[in-house]
């Protein structure tokens, strides 16, 4: 899991350098395809329930799970979120990135920073012994008191030798305090964040969710690991 963490901590940092004005989704999942390939891995999200890329590419108000398209463009402004996982060996993977398409609002950038922020309060408590709901109590306090919202139908999950495993990891504080948190345990916790209310709706297609209101959402997600200390960013290379 080490291994797959480190390649998709560098694909993301490769997929970055594709988002520019003009390129197609559909472009950013053919070149996904082929660095996984590259790394000797194969991509988990492709062919997963009948989902058909390696990345799930999600722009300004889709939440999560967008398609690539030949016909869809990414345009200056757009904030979009890439979503992809890798496995090696049998070891998956799973990270997310918001990026910004060219230059885009000081709103926009608040909205990404606070979201990549809220996964580092989350993973604080993402320790030996705790208690799993503090982790989302931890991004939802977070997020709130920058004056955006979590979104609730969509969780983070554990992950190894498939890539979605039990428990599942709400971004927001349920009843109850949540199974005890051990070491060796991997998870994904991944922190969906809305503009505006935190509702969010499925569209024609089956797969993507958009917010219900229209307003922006961004997604920040890592692959980690429960240790005696601090918890391992499997998917981030610093
Ligand atoms: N990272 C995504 C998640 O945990 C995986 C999406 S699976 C796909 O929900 F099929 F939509 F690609
Ligand atoms: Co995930």
């Amino acid at each position: 899991m080490r291994e797959a963490g480190k390649v998709l901590g560098e694909l993301h940092e490769r997929l970055k350098e594709l988002v520019v004005p003009g390129v197609s989704t559909y472009e950013i999942d053919m070149k996904c395809r082929e660095m996984i390939k590259g790394y000797g891995c194969e991509p988990n999200f492709l062919d997963y329930q009948g989902y058909p890329s390696s990345v799930c590419v999600s722009v300004n108000e889709e939440v999560v799970h967008g398609i690539p398209k030949k016909d869809r463009f990414l345009n200056e402004g757009d904030i979009v979120s890439l979503d992809t996982g890798v496995i090696y060996k049998g070891y998956h993977s799973d990270a997310a990135r918001t990026w910004p398409v060219g230059q885009v609002d000081e709103e926009a950038i608040r909205l990404m920073e606070v979201t990549r922020e809220a996964f580092f309060e989350g993973i604080r408590y993402a320790v030996d012994g705790g208690h799993l709901f503090d982790i989302g109590k931890a991004i939802q306090m977070y997020v709130e008191k920058n004056g955006f919202s979590v979104v609730r139908d969509l969780v983070g999950h554990g992950i190894g030798t498939h890539l979605h495993e039990a428990p599942e990891i709400p971004n927001f504080k349920p009843i109850g305090r949540g199974i005890r948190i051990q070491k060796g345990m991997t998870f994904a916790i991944e922190p969906m964040v809305n503009e505006g209310l935190y509702g969010v709706e499925n569209t024609g297609d089956g797969w993507t969710f958009v917010t219900c209101d229209g307003k922006r959402s961004a997604h920040y997600e890592n692959t980690i690991l429960i240790t005696d200390g601090e918890p391992e960013i499997l998917s981030l290379n610093i």
